[in-house]
């Protein structure tokens, strides 16, 4: 079933097309992935996705229901970390989570008890009485994940999450999504950090000046772009560039002490190497292929577009 679709959602910014006629249909239990550069038109989005803001054009449903003319009972269904936070500065951190689970209609038993799992699982309960304005960033953006995540919505929104955190704070918040998505909720989440979403999404939409230009899994993506495929040798004696001539390498650059091989068949490029070596009588002395990354492929499909 489909828990978060899009169809056809555009947003004008004065002159600037924000968002150009974006379709999503993210199915139940899948980590949706968004990629794009700075002002590619992801917060936005995401903000017609929840009810922040409305389209010019286009509608929306999470879990079948309509955002716009069903908003409350749509965004019960959700749990949301906005790009900039939603969290109340002059409130204590536990006071933050259980003014949301208020909100969610979650009784009081619960509320509470849900706090203290959150407020230990974010390790968050010895400042659990302070005021959230004197936390660091990362101590936010845990309050903000407790409180996205306090009812345990079927959906989760999260506007790059971990953007500006320790590795310890990152960590928390993948992990956290995997539990929340382990839990059954589904999740739509945008970043910049590529290998994050290479680890994470089952599903990636790369999005660029409002426009998505690439929908798959994230190796689907990557092998989009085989001919990035290259093998680097290291040789102990230099060998001339001339006898890299061979019809299964395409190009050949020199990085540092090392040659790298552009090739579409990894496998034959080795090969070939190795007997080159052999009659030239040189020795070999390192040899690596490499697989296009989800990051050649983002560069590739948004740089110059
Ligand atoms: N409230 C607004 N008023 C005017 N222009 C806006 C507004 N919000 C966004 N824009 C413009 O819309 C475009 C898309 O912005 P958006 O915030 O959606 O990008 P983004 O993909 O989230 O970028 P980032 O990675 O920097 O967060 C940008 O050109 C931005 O300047
Ligand atoms: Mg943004």
């Amino acid at each position: 079933m489909e828990i978060i679709k899009a169809d056809h959602l555009s947003k004008l910014f004065g002159p600037v097309k924000a968002v150009d006629d974006v379709s999503i249909s993210v199915k139940e239990g899948e980590i949706f992935g968004f990629l794009g550069p700075n002002g590619a038109g992801k917060t936005t989005t995401i903000r017609m996705l929840t009810g922040v803001l409305t389209p010019d054009s286009g509608s929306a449903q999470i879990c079948g229901i309509d955002i716009h003319t069903n908003p409350l009972e749509a965004k019960m269904n959700m749990g949301v970390i906005p790009e900039n936070g939603t969290v109340y500065s002059d409130l204590t951190a536990e006071q933050n989570i259980l003014w949301t689970a208020k909100f969610y209609g979650m009784d009081s038993i619960s509320r509470k008890e849900r706090a203290d799992e959150l407020l230990r699982h974010l390790g968050l309960t010895e400042r659990r009485n302070d005021i959230v304005r004197t936390f660091s960033k990362g101590m936010r953006q845990r309050v903000s994940i407790a409180c996205a995540i306090i009812h345990s919505p079927p959906v989760l929104f999260l506007d790059e999450p971990t953007g500006g955190l320790d590795v310890y704070s990152r960590r928390l918040v993948i992990d956290t999504v995997r539990i929340m998505n382990g839990k059954g909720s589904t999740v739509l989440i945008t970043t910049h950090n590529i290998e994050e979403a290479n680890e994470l999404c089952t599903t990636i939409s790369i999005i660029n000046k409002g426009s998505i230009i690439a929908t798959g899994s994230p190796e689907k993506l990557k092998k989009t772009f085989d001919t990035a495929k290259y093998v680097e040798i290291a040789f102990e004696q230099p060998v001339k560039k001339e006898l890299f001539v061979h019809e299964g390498i395409s190009r050949v650059e020199t990085h540092g002490d090392k040659m790298r091989l552009y090739t579409d068949d990894p496998d034959k490029a080795v090969k070939y190497l190795a007997a080159l070596a052999e009659q030239q009588q040189v020795k070999i002395l390192s040899i690596a292929t490499s697989n296009p990354t989800l990051e050649e492929a983002f560069v590739q499909l948004t740089a110059g577009a």
